[in-house]
């Protein structure tokens, strides 16, 4: 008989989680004015918010932190992150920042000017929000195939060529770079394949057009190509990374995700000029150049983190821990975002709770069914998250409208994803019971979704 599969390593170090009481919930979510953003982690049992900053560092991590050299200038942690960073990526620049958003905020500071066009493959928020802010224009060019969740082909997260070689052709001058997602978080953490990164980065430099690779969870990235796309079987996830970024200009990188870090970022170029331009905004924003954001010790990690994470097993185990969770849930015929992502299963709440209506946020009310359910705290990444419309203030409805449950690295075990996949079915069995949703008492307005004030209709 084959032996089943397990993770690849052991459990040193526990953190106690609490249970509580639907009428505890019922009181917290109430009081959090049923948006979970504004409960108290101490309120949750299972936490899917994110699986940003929230994975679980190995035992050599931790070694590492110990070894952090703290000099203001030229500290050790840093030439180790450097020379990490450089092999895996292949880019000789690097500058250190405190997550993700800071290398778009320096970077963009000196790349992006008023009236810029820049697509990419579905901007994460943070980087459309640097964008706009900036008075230019962020343009989706994901390709057509994610729209619709049931469909199931390997590479979701693909840009559509032609439509961002339309958008080149027809706003000459004004493209200072393209963004590439990978993987492309929100459509469902779905991958792109190698064909398609060289695909978009020889047609952006056929324009003289630079890409910028969003590399948040490029590790998940390179193990779905190693395993779904012809040729990769035999590569190591090492070789396909620096295969991926062979042809990019430059990569943002929130280390919090596959990094396994709980906080950190970086720049990296193969642009002397960039890195110089750069420079002049990391060090008034983020700090000197051989720290940017970061402590030694967080550096240290990093670079080990970096290392680890670009391992086969690791991802293997990671990657089909989600894989699990999606199993379970068609056992039960719940819809989500197929085929699974790799960092979260994004279920299709539309498709869910059919009887409530758009304006009363059905992703939004999953959200709170399943954190009542059993303390379960997940994410709607949908119409409320899609804010208004910045001209007529109309709510945006046209885009899907998703509870994404995002699995921290390492963090959890299978039990934890059979609690999770039984509690979505016990609010699926009875989602004809539930008709009614939430509306806005109270919204910002912008990014809504963090601090928004709802109540039950
Ligand atoms: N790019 C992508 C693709 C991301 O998913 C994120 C963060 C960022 C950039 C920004 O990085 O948080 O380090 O500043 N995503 C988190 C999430 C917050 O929950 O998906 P950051």
């Amino acid at each position: 008989m084959e032996l089943p599969f397990a993770e690849s390593w052991k459990i040193k170090m526990i953190e106690p989680i609490r249970k509580s009481t639907r009428e505890e919930r019922e009181q917290w979510l109430k009081e959090a004015h049923y948006n979970v953003f504004q409960l108290k982690a101490e309120q949750v049992y299972i936490d899917l918010l994110t699986d940003s900053g929230t994975g679980a560092m190995s035992q050599e991590q931790w070694a590492a932190m110990m070894l952090g050299d703290e000099s203001y200038a030229g500290a050790t942690s840093f030439y180790k992150l450097q020379s990490t960073i450089q092999r895996i990526f292949g880019m000789p620049y690097i500058i250190p920042t405190h997550q993700g958003r800071a290398a778009e905020n320096v970077l963009f500071s000196y790349l992006v000017k008023e009236g810029d066009i820049i697509p990419g493959n579905a901007h994460f928020d943070t980087t459309k929000g640097h964008i706009e802010s900036r008075k230019a224009k962020a343009i989706d060019v994901t390709c057509d195939e994610a729209k619709d969740t049931q469909l199931e082909v390997p590479f979701k997260g693909n840009v559509n060529i032609e439509k961002l070689e339309k958008i080149i052709k027809e706003n000459p001058g004004k493209v200072p770079f393209m963004v590439l997602t990978v993987t492309n978080n929100t459509v469902g953490g779905q991958p792109v394949s190698m064909k398609n990164i060289k695909e978009t980065c020889a047609l952006c430099h056929r324009y003289g057009v630079p890409v910028v690779m969003d590399s948040a969870r490029f590790a998940e990235n390179a193990y779905f190509i190693k395993t779904r796309e012809e040729g990769y079987a035999d590569k190591t996830i090492k070789e396909i990374a620096l295969e991926m970024y062979a042809d990019a200009d430059a990569a943002t990188m929130s280390a919090k995700k596959d990094g396994v870090v709980n906080m950190g970022g970086f720049i990296a170029t193969r642009r002397e000029e960039w890195y110089e331009g750069a420079k002049l905004f990391c060090i008034p924003f983020e700090g000197y150049v051989t720290y940017g954001g970061m402590n030694g010790r967080d550096m240290n990690a990093l670079a080990q983190g970096l290392d680890e994470n670009t391992e086969f097993d690791m991802l293997e185990t990671r990657i089909r821990q989600v894989e699990y969770l999606a199993k379970r849930l068609d056992e039960f015929g719940i819809p989500y975002q197929r085929p699974a992502g790799g960092h979260a299963i994004f279920v299709d709440a539309d498709k869910v709770l059919t009887h409530v209506p758009k304006e009363q946020f059905p992703a939004q009310t999953l959200t709170c069914e399943l954190y009542l359910e059993a303390g379960i705290r997940a994410c709607e990444i949908g119409y409320m998250l899609a804010d208004r419309d910045p001209v007529t203030r109309e709510n945006r409805f046209g885009g899907l409208d998703l509870l994404r449950m995002a699995i921290p690295r390492r963090v959890y075990t299978n039990n934890h994803m059979d609690v999770i996949a039984v509690a979505l079915k016990n609010v699926y069995d009875r989602r004809e019971q539930i008709t009614t949703g939430v509306e806005i008492e109270w919204e910002a307005p912008l990014m809504r979704h963090f601090t928004v004030k709802l109540r039950r209709v």
